[in-house]
C-alpha cells in the first residue's frame, strides 16, 4: 500500500471566544491517526456530531488542526506556511453535502466552476469550464445558467466540476449525496467513481449512510465522539465488526440481520464533556469498570483491521452469528 496521506495524533478543539466566560472547548477530534493510500476510497462513518466533517477538513487543512501532523507523500504538510502552503493546498479539494448552500446563487455556473483557477487567460478559462462541465455530464450551455435554474443533481455536478478544476490529488467528499433524491444518488456516486478512475483520485468518502460507504470504500473508519474506534478493510469490517458501536451501526441497516441483541439508544454525549475512559461506555452493554477509567488503545486484529475496545473478546463472543451474512456482503 503506497501511503499518500499519513495523519498522526490529529486534534481539533473548537473554542468559542467570549470576553466574559471561558467556555470549555468542543473536542471535535481527539488524537486521531490513520493512513490513506494512493487511489484509495477511504470511508468515514459515524453518527451526526462524531467529528466526520472536522476530520475531513482538518486532514486537508481547510480548517487548521489544533495539534497533530499530516504527511503528504512524505512532506510535513502541517509545517507549510504562506505561499508554499497555498500552492500545496491545491492538491486538495472538497465536495459538500448541500450544493444549494455551496453555490453562490448570484453567480453563473461558469464563474462558480472557474473561481478556483488562477493565472489563466479568459480563453483558457472558458475551455477549462467547458471541459469540466463535460466531465460531469453537463452540456456547455449550462455555463451561463444560475444555480436556481438547476436541479439538485445538476447543482452537485457543478460543485464536483468546481472541486476538480484544479486537478486535485485528494478529494474529501462530505456526504456528497445525502441532500439528493434517492433516484439521483446512484448517478452522482457513479460519476464520482468514474472520475476517480479516470483521474487516479484518492477520496475520503464521509457518510452516515453505511450502504454508500460499504459499496464504494476500500477501507472504512468508524468515528465516535471525536475518535476513530474501528478501522479496517471494508469487507472485513462489514463481515466481522469488532467494536460494539460498529456492530450497532451495522445492525441498524434496514433489512439486515442483527449483529447484536441490543440496539443503540440515547444520543451521542456532548463533545464538550466526553465520558471518561472509553467514550462509548455510557451506551455500551458490555462496559466494565476499566471502560470507565481507561481509554482503550487501538489494537490490531490481522493486517487490515484495528479496534479500540477493552472487551473485544467478550464482544466477539456475544455477537450474534449469522452465517448467511458472512460473505453475503455485496460490493458494487
Ligand atoms: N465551527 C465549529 N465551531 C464549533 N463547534 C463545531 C464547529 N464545527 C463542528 N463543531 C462541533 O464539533 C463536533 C463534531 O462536528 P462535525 O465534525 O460537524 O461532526 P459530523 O460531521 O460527524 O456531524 C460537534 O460537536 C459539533 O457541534
Ligand atoms: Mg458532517
Amino acid at each position: 500500500m503506497k501511503r499518500v496521506i499519513e495523519v498522526r495524533h490529529l486534534v481539533k478543539h473548537y473554542t468559542r471566544r467570549s470576553f466574559f466566560v471561558k467556555e470549555k472547548p468542543i473536542r471535535a477530534l481527539d488524537d486521531v491517526s490513520f493512513d490513506i493510500a494512493n487511489r484509495e476510497v477511504f470511508g468515514v462513518v459515524g453518527e451526526s456530531g462524531s467529528g466526520k466533517t472536522t476530520l475531513g477538513l482538518t486532514t486537508i487543512r481547510f480548517i487548521e488542526p489544533t495539534q497533530g501532523k499530516i504527511f503528504v507523500d512524505g512532506v510535513d504538510y502541517t509545517s507549510l506556511k504562506g505561499k508554499e502552503f497555498e500552492r500545496f493546498r491545491k492538491r486538495f479539494s472538497v465536495v459538500f453535502q448541500n450544493p444549494s448552500h455551496a453555490l453562490d446563487p448570484n453567480w453563473s455556473v461558469s464563474r462558480i466552476v472557474s473561481e478556483p483557477l488562477e493565472s489563466v487567460t479568459q480563453k483558457e478559462k472558458e475551455q477549462m469550464v467547458f471541459d469540466a462541465l463535460n466531465e460531469v455530464g453537463l452540456p456547455k450551455s449550462f455555463a451561463e445558467r444560475r444555480p436556481h435554474e438547476l436541479s439538485g443533481g445538476q447543482k452537485q455536478r457543478v460543485a464536483i466540476a468546481r472541486a476538480l478544476i484544479n486537478k486535485p490529488q485528494f478529494v474529501v467528499l462530505d456526504e456528497p449525496t445525502s441532500a439528493l433524491d434517492v433516484s439521483i444518488q446512484a448517478q452522482i456516486l457513479n460519476l464520482l467513481v468514474d472520475l476517480q478512475e479516470k483521474h487516479n483520485l484518492t477520496y475520503m468518502l464521509i457518510s452516515h449512510d453505511l450502504n454508500v460507504v460499504g459499496k464504494l470504500s476500500d477501507r472504512v473508519a468508524v468515528m465516535y465522539l471525536g475518535k476513530i474506534v474501528e478501522i479496517g478493510d471494508t469487507i472485513e469490517l462489514f463481515r466481522s465488526p469488532l467494536h460494539p458501536y460498529t456492530q450497532a451501526l451495522l445492525s441498524s441497516l434496514p433489512g439486515k440481520k442483527q449483529f447484536l441483541e441490543f440496539s443503540l439508544v440515547g444520543d451521542v454525549p456532548s463533545a464538550k464533556d466526553p465520558p471518561s475512559g472509553c467514550r462509548f461506555h455510557t451506551r455500551c452493554p458490555y462496559a466494565t469498570e476499566i471502560c470507565k477509567r481507561e481509554e482503550p488503545k487501538m489494537l490490531a486484529f490481522g493486517d487490515t483491521h484495528s479496534v479500540a475496545c477493552h472487551n473485544t473478546h467478550l464482544v466477539k463472543q456475544k455477537a450474534v452469528q449469522h452465517p448467511e451474512r458472512i460473505g453475503g456482503f455485496e460490493r458494487a
